[in-house]
């Protein structure tokens, strides 16, 4: 029997819980901490049954997990595994929440994981972070909606392979961790877990993606309406491909120094972006050649513009306090950028574009070349937890 908890409220912690709930020999709780939300799933369970659709291979998973609640004293005791599935502002709460109540030898999952998982896993659960083994998935397994609260939700997409790093932890867990979640989640997406926690924070791709098109396509705006929005992934000139090309390739030279000081940790999963497209949209991208003409023919991305706000008359600007900043800076560029520090690393690129971007969201980040302006602590970076050396940064 695996007594797995799944931590959040939104679309992914529904496939989550109905999928996991559904597999023979499994326990599912839930833990929301957020708003009504435990009341609601908990109303919802009165007399029916949470059904999960696959639209793709026409699957339903129908099951419910036997508690949902916004008490951790009530769900987490006695969980061999916690899945946090919410979006990364939201992570640390759940930290602070799980911690008085984990078992020695429990799973934590990120799912996904984004920049700093490792950090604040660290920084918040303190000693305890050793006796657990900590997971962190690059993504989702699938593209999710919820549809009715509590009821039902769609997966519209399963990866075929989901990418994710280990820490074991002392006591190592009773089953095999990576095992366990395969379980839970069946055959698709194939779960690999290779080299060091930290790779998953220097190759969190959207900490590079968003911020740098963003720089790309407003650092010189002149602040005048626009018509229409403008595409986002399939509008990028040269300049701010070469701008993602350069911020990713600053974060590739991190883990390379790395590797070269601890021979023992792998950070060889951190490839340059191009790399990454090629493997997680191969099948999607028209026109390989560079990585420009792989964002504006990757038929993912058809569509998908740029954050604005509409003025009365029609017309937009861009909408720069969105999470392609407010989140993707905190906890992505200024997390790389942290760890650049600890290894004395120059980024001249992503410096341009953190410095750019937190004057936009009204944040202070980096402040005359040092990673320590007032804002700091409301990153992930490894200083906002008071990790200032390598080995504390790789949680040795
Ligand atoms: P979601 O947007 O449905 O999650 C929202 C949930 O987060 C809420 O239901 C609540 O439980 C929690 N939350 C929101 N604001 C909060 C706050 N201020 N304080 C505390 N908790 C709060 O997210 P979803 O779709 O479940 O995705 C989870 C993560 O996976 C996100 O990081 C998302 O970017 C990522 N992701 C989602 C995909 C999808 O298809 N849904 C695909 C790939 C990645």
């Amino acid at each position: 029997m695996v007594v797995a908890l799944v931590c959040g409220g939104g679309n992914a912690a529904h496939v989550l819980a109905g999928m996991g709930a559904s597999r023979p020999d499994t326990e599912v709780r839930v833990l929301t901490l957020y708003a009504d939300e435990a009341e609601r799933w908990e109303k919802a369970l009165e007399g029916t049954t949470l059904c999960v659709t696959s639209k793709p291979d026409k699957k339903s998973y129908t099951a419910n997990p036997t508690k949902v609640s916004k008490d951790p004293a009530k769900v987490v005791p006695g969980s061999d595994i916690i899945m946090i599935t919410v979006p990364a502002f939201a992570h640390a709460q759940y930290f602070s929440a799980i911690k008085p109540h984990m078992k020695e030898g429990v799973v934590i999952v990120g799912l996904p994981g984004r920049a700093g998982f490792d950090f604040a896993a660290h920084g918040i659960l303190g000693e305890k972070a050793s006796c657990c083994t900590l997971i962190s998935f690059e993504s989702l397994p699938w593209a999710c909606r919820l549809t009715e609260y509590g009821l039902s939700a769609s997966i519209l997409g399963t990866k075929q392979v989901l990418q994710g790093a280990m820490q074991l932890g002392t006591p190592n867990p009773p089953q095999d961790p990576v095992a366990m979640m395969q379980r839970l989640l069946g055959e698709r997406p194939v779960l690999k877990t290779s080299g060091h926690l930290l790779s998953m924070t220097l190759m969190a791709v959207n900490s590079y993606i968003h911020p740098s098109i963003m720089y790309g396509r407003w650092h010189d705006y002149d602040g005048l309406p626009l018509k229409d929005a403008p595409l986002f992934y399939q509008g990028v000139d040269e300049m701010a491909a070469n701008m993602l090309t350069k911020t990713s390739d600053e974060g590739v030279s991190v883990a390379k120094e790395i590797m070269k000081l601890r021979p023992a940790v792998d950070l060889t999963t951190v490839t340059p972006i191009i790399e990454w497209y090629q493997r997680c949209y191969s099948g999607e991208i028209g026109d390989p050649t560079n990585l420009m003409t792989s964002l504006h023919t990757n038929k993912a991305y058809d569509g998908l513009k740029h954050p604005v706000t509409e003025n009365e008359d029609e017309s937009v600007v861009p909408n720069f306090k969105y999470r392609y900043l407010t989140e993707d800076l905190p906890f992505g560029l200024a997390v790389v950028r942290g760890v650049a520090e600890i290894m004395k690393i120059s980024t001249p690129n992503i410096d341009k574009v953190l410095l750019w971007g937190q004057e936009k969201i009204g944040k202070e980040y980096l402040v005359q070349g040092k990673l320590n302006g007032k804002d700091v602590c409301e990153t992930r970076a490894p200083q906002a937890y008071g990790l200032t050396t390598l080995d504390a940064v790789l949680g040795f």
